[in-house]
């Protein structure tokens, strides 16, 4: 399927997950979960056995059967490409490393111009197992949409600057500050790379995208808007035209959330702090939301899963369309029953 394709009225276009996208009326809540494919599956842990994270998402057919699990096991309505936000940093030649247990860390840190260099453009041709994989899933996917995915500048400007995970992003933060010339440099390079990895995973099959900027939420709303803000529009803007659904995901976003969806995406994704029918009152019209059970919930017994969820379905009753989620990743140790309970729970209470 082309991005052409995926713009006529097929079922992968009908689905409730895209109608929600696009805020039109859906037979019941339309759920997937992000992270949802990883730790907390058993099938996971076996196939990825002896396998770093960053050769198996290189393997196209690993990469199939990796996204394909929790679609067969939790009846989710989409399915999300499994792959990670520093592959397209890899790719272009950067050093880096996923660490079990610690996430990405970069060989050298980009802190001055000269570093900007080893930042060069992204092709198809840098990633052809993405392109493989993503049409091996659309065949077995059949009408389940495919959400791409890609980090947002900020996010991975973090990495980069850090070297790793960081807590307080006191370097990065510090070159916002303090070299905006440099810094605004940096998130233009990483604006054009991400615009190019979504597009080729966009052109290859996938019918939504969601842009994450997780760590977004360290900013204060006037620096966001100034030094943030414009990079992350630049990658909207740049995959306005296939007409595919954006979505833009941060975590401790509620400051923000009125510029995210200034940005330009059409979903903005919540955490769990906010409530969705404050959280769609700061968005504004015009905008459906994704979220935002707190994942410690599944920690819980059913009915307190039940509940909270119930919750989470009350507060998104008025919305123009929602996307039912949690407020960030699944946690690697829960129990994964858990999580096909509450996709049955959502189907059940929002069928119409
Ligand atoms: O959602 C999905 O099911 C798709 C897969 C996915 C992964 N990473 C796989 C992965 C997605 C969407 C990501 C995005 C990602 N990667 C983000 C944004 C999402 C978020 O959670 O906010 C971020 C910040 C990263 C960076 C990263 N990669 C971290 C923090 C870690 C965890 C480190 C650890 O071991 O706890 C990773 C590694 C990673 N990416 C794993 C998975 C399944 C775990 C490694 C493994 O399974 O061996």
């Amino acid at each position: 399927m082309t991005a052409n394709d995926s713009m006529q009225p097929t079922a992968t276009y009908d689905s409730a997950f895209l109608r929600a996208c696009r805020r039109e009326p859906v037979p019941h809540t339309p759920v997937w979960f992000m992270r949802q494919a990883g730790r907390s599956l058993p099938e996971y842990r076996k196939v990825r056995e002896g396998i770093p994270m960053l050769e198996s998402c290189m393997r196209p057919e690993l990469v199939t059967e990796i996204t394909l699990q929790p679609v067969r096991r939790h009846n989710v309505d989409a399915a999300i490409y499994f792959s990670d936000i520093v592959v397209p940093l890899k790719a272009i030649g950067i050093g880096l490393d996923i660490k079990p247990g610690v996430g990405p860390v970069v060989d050298q840190p980009i802190r001055t111009r000269a570093d900007l260099a080893r930042l060069r453009d992204l092709t198809p041709e840098d990633v052809p197992y993405v392109t493989e994989a993503i049409g091996l899933l659309t065949r077995e996917l059949g009408p389940t949409p495919l959400i791409g995915f890609a980090g947002a500048p900020f996010t991975l400007a973090s990495y980069l600057v850090e070297g790793g995970p960081s807590r307080t992003f006191e370097n990065a933060k510090a070159m916002m500050y303090g070299d905006p010339e440099l810094w605004a440099d940096l998130l233009d390079r990483l604006a054009d790379i991400t615009a190019a990895f979504l597009k080729v995973q966009i052109e290859a099959g996938a019918s939504a995208v969601q842009l994450f900027d997780s760590w977004v939420g360290a900013l204060a709303p006037a620096d966001y808007r100034r030094s943030v803000m414009p990079f992350s529009s630049k990658v909207f803007d740049a995959v306005a035209g296939y007409g595919v659904p954006r979505i833009h995901f941060g975590v401790g976003t509620g400051e923000l959330l009125k510029l995210m969806g200034e940005a330009g995406a059409d979903v903005v994704g919540v955490d769990w702090r906010v409530p969705l029918d404050k959280a769609h009152r700061r968005v504004g019209p015009g905008k459906a939301l994704q979220g935002n059970l707190d994942p410690t919930v599944l920690f819980t017994d059913k009915d307190t899963v039940e509940v909270r969820a119930r919750e989470v379905l009350d507060a998104a009753a008025g919305l123009e369309g929602h996307v039912f989620n949690l407020g960030h990743g699944v946690p690697p140790n829960t129990d994964p029953d858990a999580l096909t309970r509450l996709v049955e729970y959502v189907h059940a209470q929002t069928a119409r």
